[in-house]
């Protein structure tokens, strides 16, 4: 666990086209706040709409206790053309003995369908394969957000199946669809 221990208490800065994905700052908290009251964007995931900036806060100070103690955590999505954070994308769990982890992300309504996710996602991926040493890297969504898996689906993440009222989302048991890419497939792609 050293190993990741010491790359998550430090997350680099990666660039795409578009994006900076950098660690989150308190100071992102009037943006994220912005897309996180949002109930819309929180209506697949498992966090319920920020009720006020205060709980923005509190989810940016846990968020950076998670980097000071060395455990998974997620990058901000930095909107280049206007310094604006947009979203989060992560780590949710990496497993040390079997080089697996999981990914999650979520992104402001304004932003949505200009193919941002999928630009954030190929980096994470990059990222967990040649700096984390990865072999496996899951997500997995709501089988009634089909955008999230063409999303895994455009970064050669595979669809492994669903499962059936894996978890529980405001107060109803919802089915997930599964999606993972292996090192080999994904080095096979990005020669
Ligand atoms: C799901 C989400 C991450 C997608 O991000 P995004 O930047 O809009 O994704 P992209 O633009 O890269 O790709 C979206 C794809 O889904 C498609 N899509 C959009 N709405 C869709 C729908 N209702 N049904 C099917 N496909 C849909 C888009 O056309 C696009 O596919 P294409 O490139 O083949 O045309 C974003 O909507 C979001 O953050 N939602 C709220 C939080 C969330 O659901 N997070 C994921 C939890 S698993």
């Amino acid at each position: 666990m050293q190993f990741y221990t010491g790359i998550f208490s430090c997350l680099p800065r990666l660039e795409t086209d578009r994006l900076i994905l950098r660690p989150l700052q308190m100071d992102d908290a009037k943006d994220m706040y912005a897309y996180a009251r949002d109930p819309e964007v929180s209506r697949h995931v498992l966090w319920d709409a920020h009720k006020s900036i205060w709980e923005t806060r509190h989810f940016l100070r846990f968020a950076r206790n998670q980097y000071r103690r060395g455990f998974p955590g997620s990058f901000a999505m930095e909107l280049k053309e206007s310094g604006r954070m947009i979203g989060t994308i992560g780590f949710m769990w990496v497993n040390p003995d079997y080089k697996s982890a999981e990914v999650g992300y979520s992104l402001s309504r304004d932003y949505w369908n200009r193919g941002l996710m999928t630009e954030a996602l190929e980096a994470t991926l990059r990222f967990g394969f040649e700096e984390l040493k990865l072999n496996r890297i899951e997500a997995q969504h709501d089988t009634e957000n089909p955008a999230s898996g063409k999303v895994m689906a455009h970064c050669g993440m595979q669809f492994e199946g669903v499962m059936r009222s894996r978890v529980m989302n405001k107060g109803v048991f919802r089915d997930v669809a599964v999606y993972a890419v292996l090192k080999n497939d994904w080095q096979k792609s990005h020669i």
